[in-house]
């Protein structure tokens, strides 16, 4: 798997798995636990080491699932991210959110901690915690969620580690946070962009082009939208899958290059 260094060196997957709706949406769904564990472990089997959860998943639960999966994992084979929800986003809440991720994780650390997205609260606040989480060991690596460039720019000077990733919506038919300046500021900023919502949560509008596209590399048009996002520089993605065959497909799409061509012709249809 294709990597991109963040600023030590340390290696993260451009191919990671999402957890959104695994084991409930807004709320616990005890009923979708056999179905999200599986899948998790299949994702595991597969070679994923990056999972993206977060506490507002399932209220805690999707957290509670990923936790119960990864028991017994070797730790460095594992890079875990979760976030912190608003109205979580006080010092004290913060703080109280990073032991309670913790213990439903069932880890000593959290890889990638972010801050969900933004509520009125100061961002000093929030950080004031982020950057004492970080002393104690509770976290290694700070980034954020759905910020603006000017909200970068913030957290960027009140981190005391640096962001390493903007986690956003971005796919061949997303383009907001092209828009809006956030992807190219990433993206010179050496910052990664963590691509969410990468094939529409699943209501990818399949156009010619892409079935083209997808015919002359012997894959799916799912694959090749996650393979047009992971050939761009600073980006990686976290596609969700509960089927074994997709997350399959979702892996084996970082290895797939399309050619300058076919990258321009993707681009387009943004
Ligand atoms: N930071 C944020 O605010 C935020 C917001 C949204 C999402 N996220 C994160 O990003 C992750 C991904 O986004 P998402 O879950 O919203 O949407 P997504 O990954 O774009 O789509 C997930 C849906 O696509 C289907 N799918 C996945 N791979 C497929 C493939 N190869 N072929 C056909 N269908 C496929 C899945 O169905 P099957 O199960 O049938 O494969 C699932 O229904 C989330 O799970 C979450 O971790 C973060």
């Amino acid at each position: 798997m294709r990597t991109i260094k963040l600023y030590d060196g340390t290696p993260l997957p451009v191919m990671g798995l999402g957890t959104w709706a695994m084991g409930g949406r807004s709320n616990p769904d005890p009923s979708q636990d056999k179905r999200a564990l599986e899948a998790i472990k299949a994702a595991l089997e597969i070679g994923y080491t990056h999972i993206d959860t977060a506490e507002m998943y399932a209220n805690g639960h999707t957290e509670e699932l990923v936790g119960q999966t990864i028991r017994g994992v070797e730790r460095s084979k594992l890079f875990i991210t979760t976030k912190v929800r608003p109205p979580n986003l006080s010092y004290q809440r913060t703080l109280a959110s990073i032991d309670g991720s913790l213990q439903r994780l069932g880890l000593d650390t959290i890889d990638l901690f972010l801050i969900h997205w933004r509520d009125s609260t100061p961002l000093a606040e929030t950080f004031r915690a982020l950057n004492e989480a970080v002393q104690a060991g509770k976290i290694r690596y700070l980034g954020v969620s759905n910020f603006d460039v000017d909200e970068m720019k913030e957290s960027q000077e009140l981190s005391e580690t640096p962001i390493v990733t903007n986690q956003v919506p971005y796919s061949l038919t997303t383009r907001s946070y092209v828009q809006n300046g956030v992807i190219p500021y990433c993206q010179e900023n050496e910052i990664v962009v963590t691509a969410y919502s990468p094939v529409e949560e699943g209501r990818l509008h399949v156009q010619q082009v892409l079935e083209e596209i997808a015919a002359v590399h012997d894959a799916t048009p799912y694959q090749i939208a996650l393979a047009w996002l992971v050939q761009q520089p600073w980006v990686i993605t976290i596609p969700m899958s509960h089927n074994p065959t997709h997350l399959q497909q979702n892996w084996d799409a970082a290895e797939i290059t399309l050619t300058s061509e076919e990258m321009a012709r993707l681009e387009a249809l943004g």
